[in-house]
């Protein structure tokens, strides 16, 4: 048991999928798991058990942005002892070349949130970075797929309304896509030596004020999902 997962030790998978939508968790347990239980509905934070192609995963929600994320990824790693966290979510693209149902594989997280410079004080920029594994196991299973699949570096904003920011340098400097959760995910997965990575697909285009159809988002989500559970499988242990 821990604050915001009220889980008995030993319910959650040591490979964990993290959508930041509850009822995208829900969506994730009743299309892709098998024999699913449900350990956390604290807060609707729901959070599932169950086996995907005979390997265990779990399915956990993290709610939008640095906070929120922060809360879930932590108690999972030091309080269930979990080895590997997927994010699977939706992004706004960037760079001119990023089109919509783009997968976008996050291999650093740019940010302007506070945490880095919490972390390790002033003048030093640690650069969050994914796991080399996950990320070249997830771009294998996408490419070998036919998706278009776009490895890079993201901005993990800490705003969804931020026109305060300078976005344009930033694409400039080749950043592909924003989003909200990376950053912190791929800097506590540091703290913790576990390996996280960030699978996103693309659900708008912030330079050409594109957004995808309800029926194109849920397609594009099944195309991400697949990619992040055939990626879960392939590191997660088996379920005996
Ligand atoms: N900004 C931040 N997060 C997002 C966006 C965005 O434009 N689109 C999808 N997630």
């Amino acid at each position: 048991m821990s604050i915001h997962i009220n889980a008995p030790a030993g319910s959650i998978a040591d490979t964990v999928l993290l959508p930041g939508d509850p009822l995208r968790a829900k969506y994730m347990a009743e299309n892709y798991l098998q024999d699913v239980t449900l350990y956390n509905s604290v807060r609707d934070a729901f959070g599932y058990t169950g086996t995907y192609k005979g390997k265990r995963i779990s399915v956990q929600a993290t709610g939008m942005g640095i906070p929120s994320i922060s809360i879930y990824a932590t108690e999972l790693m030091r309080d269930y002892g979990v080895q590997n966290l997927i994010r699977t979510g939706t992004c706004g693209g960037m760079a001119d070349r990023v089109q919509l149902r783009d997968i976008v594989l996050g291999q650093a997280s740019s940010t302007d949130s506070s945490i880095i410079a919490n972390t390790f004080g002033p003048g030093v920029y640690f650069a969050p970075t994914g796991d080399f594994e996950l990320l070249t196991t997830a771009a294998g299973i996408a490419k070998d797929a036919g998706y278009r699949t776009l490895v890079g570096n993201v901005l993990g904003e800490d705003r969804f309304y931020n026109d305060e920011l300078d976005k344009q340098k930033l694409m400039d400097y080749g950043v592909l896509a924003t989003e909200m959760e990376t950053p912190a995910l791929y800097l506590l997965a540091a703290k913790y030596h576990r390996r996280a990575l960030a699978i996103m697909t693309v659900s708008d285009h912030l330079g050409r004020d594109e957004h995808l159809s309800a029926d194109e988002r849920q397609l594009t989500l099944d195309d991400m999902l697949t990619i992040g559970f055939e990626t879960a499988a392939t590191v997660a242990k088996s379920a005996e």
